[in-house]
């Protein structure tokens, strides 16, 4: 039984002057570093690639508006590229899949900060590795927050009652080391579960409120995640989402089950006051069971709360943000993508990513608002689609799951769209040119081709 890991707060190396506007900057430099780590006790070590050579990387803390520019420096032996996923970082540091770091090379990415607060992730992208690269330990938590959310007295203290908990699932060889997903052409499900890079850890809390900041940060693995008294009722705790990838919801959703897919966030305000001295479990009902190996995803980790009262400042007020909706609101689609495999390939409308002279596949002027009709045709596989550059609204899913109040109270960069589901989004395309690129994360799906990339055209006046 091992406790929680917090990744620690990445301080810059120094400051800079912007040469155009004169403001400052933050300087960061960061390692790609090869690091081997004990993650069994009885086992050997796995070796992993990790930012500043640790899995998760270490977390980003930016106030809204301060610039950043972060060199990373790939000292191991597989070629990167970073993508600040939840950014609207202009083309040339948006982690373009083939604009890589050589090993031995860096890349300085600048970065703007300048939406409203959220909680974003920095991940490897590289053109067909970035299963690999990120499985193996790269990605990490970049946090912008803002007067506005500072205000509201939400749980705070990053490690202290703000907790990020990065999910992945992956699978151990018998020496300890890991199962490589290099090999696989669909999925890598995993069958152990980590937070913050440690298996099923136990986090020792105070019966008070606490902001929880999940990513699925997994290969494949979706979790449909709820929390339940370790004894006593087995019926799952209510909480509340404040938060989603695009930062804060209007207001907060009251739900008591949070469906989660790759590379989406969502945040979270528990309440451990009415359970002093009991231990709280996290748990999981999706994909459970589904294969031998399986057998133990149904849990992800355990809160042990304390007995000693304590008083809890913190609130969660009805009203969380003014959200800049894209209006008008739409409905005629713009464009249509079918998610789909076919010739043993992932592809989107038919192309892949491969394909370069086809795989633009839509040009969208600058400024403007339009709906996007994403269709998952690919019989029992789950397609979370992730649109760079833009903040979306979900406005429509059709099947058999609905949309939930956590999805459609805020704007959201990855959609889940399962088995033969139509999910409509609708995002204004700004506020930069360029050529991003949208995608499957699943990653071994993205790696596999099921990835394109739309134009956001100059306006013409
Ligand atoms: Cu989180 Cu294009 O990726
Ligand atoms: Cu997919």
């Amino acid at each position: 039984q091992f406790p929680l890991p917090i990744p620690p707060v990445k301080t810059p190396a120094m400051t800079i002057t912007n040469p155009v506007t004169g403001n400052p900057i933050d300087y960061y430099q960061i390692y790609i570093n090869r690091f081997t780590q004990n993650v069994y006790p009885n086992k050997g070590n796995a070796v992993l690639v990790g930012y500043d050579g640790i899995s998760p990387g270490p977390t980003f803390i930016i106030e809204r508006g301060r610039e950043t520019v972060v060199r990373f420096i790939n000292n191991a032996t597989m070629a990167s590229s970073i993508h600040l996923h939840g950014s609207y970082s202009r083309a040339p540091w948006d982690g373009w899949a083939e604009d890589v770091i050589a090993p031995g090379e860096f890349k300085d990415y600048y970065y703007p900060n300048s939406q409203s607060a959220r909680f974003m992730w920095y991940h490897d992208h590289a053109i067909e590795h970035t299963a690999e690269n990120a499985y193996f330990g790269q990605a990490g938590g970049y946090i912008i927050h803002d007067p506005a959310e500072d205000a509201l007295n939400l749980p705070s203290g990053y490690g202290q009652f703000d907790i990020p908990l990065i999910l992945t699932s992956k699978q151990y060889k018998n020496d300890g080391t890991l199962f490589s997903p290099a090999s696989e052409d669909d999925s890598l499900f995993g069958d152990v579960i980590h937070v913050n890079g440690q298996p099923w850890p136990y986090f020792n809390v105070q019966p008070r409120k606490y902001r929880l900041r999940f990513l699925d940060a997994s290969v494949s693995r979706t979790f449909l995640l709820y929390f339940q008294r370790q004894s006593g009722s087995s019926a799952p705790i209510p909480f509340q989402v404040i938060a989603s990838d695009s930062g804060l919801l209007a207001s907060p959703a009251t739900a008591s089950k949070l469906y989660i897919s790759m590379a989406e966030r969502y945040e979270v305000v528990f309440d451990f006051a009415p359970f002093a001295g009991q231990n709280i479990t996290l748990r999981n009902t999706e994909d459970v069971g589904e294969d031998d190996d399986y057998l133990h995803t149904d849990k992800i980790m355990r809160f042990v709360v304390s007995n000693t009262p304590v008083t809890d400042p913190s609130t969660v007020p009805s009203v969380l943000a003014t959200i800049d909706w894209p209006t008008p609101a739409g409905s005629a689609v713009d464009h249509h993508f079918l998610f789909h495999r076919s010739n043993s390939q992932w592809q989107i409308n038919g192309v892949v990513f491969a394909d370069v002279d086809n795989r633009v596949l839509a040009n969208v002027p600058r400024g403007t608002v339009q709906v996007w009709e994403l269709e998952n045709s690919s019989g029992g596989w789950t397609h979370p689609i992730h649109i760079h550059l833009v903040d979306f609204k979900v406005l429509s899913r059709t099947g058999d799951r609905p949309l939930y109040n956590y999805e459609t109270q805020g704007l959201k960069d990855v959609v889940w769209l399962g088995p033969g589901e139509t999910v409509k989004v609708e995002a204004h395309y700004a506020p930069w040119d360029g050529v991003y690129m949208f995608h499957c994360h699943n990653l071994i799906h993205e790696d596999h081709e099921m990835m394109a990339a739309f134009n956001v055209t100059a306006l013409v006046d």
